[in-house]
């Protein structure tokens, strides 16, 4: 397949590649030497060096799952609102997800996807800046499909053949995230900021529920409730301190509502 045929912008650009070190790396490439379209898409099923969120590796057994980048141009979007495309995004592969399984899906701050207390996809958004806009952002998604067994360095892993029992063709769903993708990011494109906030709220793992976590500096245990996230995309938790605000590398999830 070299294009997404029933999307607008995502996919028309659809480049497969048999095994590459990272989608997301080879699409920094492509912006850095020629000027690819707006939703030109790098898909591929091996990745030898798959980036992760805050330097950690992405694993993925080859062949069984989907690895994809989309270079996105929102030079709508000021630097300030970055977190919006994040959400815009979050819920785009949520919306997908959403679609073949029956358990409730969420997402788990800031933009993993989750079912039950199972990671299904992570998302990693690269953006470059020009003056106070977005240039151009690099969004990678890893989905876990049809793999079945997970390293034991992989954190609660889930797949979608592992909840459901069913074998899937990977470009059937690729396709299907290109849409999901094309919505969100519309919405975003024109405006809809509340609606894609009140989204992220409704469907945010663990929200209004209080549970464990670990608070990375000291390494202490917290007992919380998010209570939303920041404009800037920090996570707000109620703990016995009040309200406190966390970035990425502050706090680790344990899981365990209380
Ligand atoms: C995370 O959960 O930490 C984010 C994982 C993102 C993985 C995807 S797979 C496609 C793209 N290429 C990469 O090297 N990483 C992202």
């Amino acid at each position: 397949m070299n294009t997404i045929s029933n999307t607008l912008f995502v996919g028309k650009v659809f480049i497969t590649l048999a095994s590459v070190d990272s989608t997301n790396a080879y699409a920094h490439h492509l912006c850095a030497t020629t000027s690819p379209i707006d939703g030109t898409a790098i898909f591929t099923t091996e990745q030898t060096q798959g980036r992760g969120q805050l330097n950690n590796k992405w694993e993925s057994e080859p062949q069984q799952n989907i690895a994809l980048s989309i270079i996105f141009k929102p030079d709508f979007l000021k630097i300030a609102n970055h977190f919006l495309l994040n959400q815009a995004i979050a819920l785009g592969v949520h919306d997908l997800i959403s679609q073949y399984v029956k358990e409730d899906v969420k997402i788990k701050w800031s933009n993993d996807i989750y079912v039950g207390s199972n990671k299904i996809g992570g998302i990693l958004i690269q953006n470059s800046i020009q003056g106070t806009n977005i240039q151009h952002s690099i969004v990678g998604i890893g989905l876990n499909i049809n793999q079945t067994e997970f390293s034991t360095a992989v954190p609660n892993p889930t797949s979608l053949r592992l909840l459901t029992q069913k074998d899937y063709d990977l470009l059937e769903i690729v396709e299907q995230l290109c849409i999901y993708l094309e919505n969100r990011y519309l919405q975003l494109k024109s405006g809809q900021h509340l609606l894609l906030k009140k989204d992220y709220a409704d469907r945010l793992y663990l929200n209004g529920i209080w549970a464990k976590y670990l608070r990375t500096a000291d390494n202490n245990l917290i007992i919380g409730k998010i209570e939303g996230v920041k404009e800037s995309g920090e996570l707000i938790l109620r703990t016995n301190m009040g309200l406190e605000i966390f970035d990425f590398k502050e706090i680790k999830f344990l899981h365990q509502p209380i």
